[in-house]
């Protein structure tokens, strides 16, 4: 029989250094008019130079073990969504389990850019669901500054660093009502950001080009793609589980534009009061984004006992992901 699965607790962490539209006007062309005006963001989070995604991932996965009063041997699965892994192999999950002893789970990454929390909260969902694990710890975590091309306007003023997690236990009470996934490959090079390149990527190629391995973003592109790909997937799942848009009580759009979000509400007639925003402190954070504002959330009481969240995301890939969730 189906296992019941729901949000145990949830958990985040963000970089202490702030750099803010003011600092960027400084590095690039641009202001914190543009900025605020285009976006919504005023300030992002930059990790030192000693801090990689596993710290990140590290600390919102201890935050959110501490809230639950679980112990590392309890956990028996990790799944860390990144873009940012600090290697290929061992994957950042495998580190995390390393830092925390959590000696009983088997643990991998994936990586489906801003839609990556989702998308593990989903595998996690299904192996509880089948039974072959109980406590599972998601985490998106993203070190975005170190893939930034800090000399592209268009796409530095919208990135940040942090990590968000979540862990996902079987319950008596159903919390995980239902996901929509999917991807577009075919579009998947208006963003992107390459590993060793299309083909063989020369040592002269990245020391004439020190922005080789750095983000590429059409801009204009994925802001249309994420202004249809939102309501759709919201509907589609929404339709899944036999909900409408007026029954949802708080919606967690993923981060990245606030005209982006307010677009997406509009068409899904979502009043602003039930949208929670924070991307104007943490700006674009990819994986991070959905998990780091859900716990937010959670933490500013917006989140009651029975109350309907619905997550959304979209980016690199392409691709978008939604969920519905039951708050038990
Ligand atoms: N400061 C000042 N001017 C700027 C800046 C800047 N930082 N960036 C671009 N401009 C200029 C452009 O050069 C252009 O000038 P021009 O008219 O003289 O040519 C003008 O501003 C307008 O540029 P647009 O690109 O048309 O601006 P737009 O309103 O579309 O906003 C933005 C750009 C914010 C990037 C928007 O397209 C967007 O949000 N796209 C979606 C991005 C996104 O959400 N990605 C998520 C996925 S991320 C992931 O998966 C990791």
């Amino acid at each position: 029989m189906a296992q019941n699965v729901k949000i145990l607790s949830t958990g985040r962490y963000v970089p202490d250094r702030v750099l803010t539209n003011y600092d960027l006007e400084k590095m690039v062309d641009t202001s914190d008019e543009w900025i605020t005006q285009r976006t919504g963001i005023k300030e992002r989070r930059i990790v030192d130079g000693t801090t990689s995604t596993t710290d990140l991932a590290v600390r919102a996965a201890k935050n959110a073990m501490d809230k639950a009063g679980i112990l590392p041997d309890d956990i028996d699965l990790v799944i860390v969504a990144t873009v940012t892994p600090e290697m290929f192999f061992p994957s950042t999950a495998c580190l995390v389990q390393k830092e925390l002893k959590l000696k009983n789970a088997f643990a991998f990454d994936i990586s489906a850019a801003c839609s990556g929390f989702i998308y593990a909260m989903a595998i996690a969902t299904h192996f509880i669901q089948n039974g072959f694990c109980k406590n599972a710890l998601v985490i998106g975590a993203e070190a975005l500054s170190r893939i930034t091309n800090w000399s592209d306007r268009s796409t530095c003023v919208l990135f940040g660093d942090g990590a968000g997690a979540a862990i996902l236990s079987s319950g008596d009470e159903q919390g995980i009502l239902g996901f929509e996934l999917g991807s577009d490959g075919e579009n998947g090079l208006l963003l992107y950001c390459h590993a060793f390149g299309l083909s063989d990527v020369t040592y002269s190629q990245v020391k004439e080009n020190p922005n080789f391995r750095k983000i590429y973003m059409e801009g204009n592109e994925v802001y249309k793609f994420a202004v249809k790909i939102m309501p759709y997937a919201v509907e589609k799942v929404l339709e899944k589980v036999g909900l409408s848009s007026s029954d949802i009580d708080v919606f967690i759009p993923h981060q990245a534009n606030i005209r982006i979000i307010e677009s997406a509400a509009k068409r899904l007639k979502i009043p602003m009061e039930k949208v929670f925003v924070n991307l104007h402190k943490y700006g674009n954070t990819s994986a991070a984004s959905i998990p780091i504002a859900l716990d937010e959330a959670v933490e500013e009481g917006r989140i009651k006992k029975g109350d309907k969240v619905v997550l959304v995301g979209f980016g690199g890939g392409l691709t978008w992901a939604s969920t519905v969730i039951k708050w038990v």
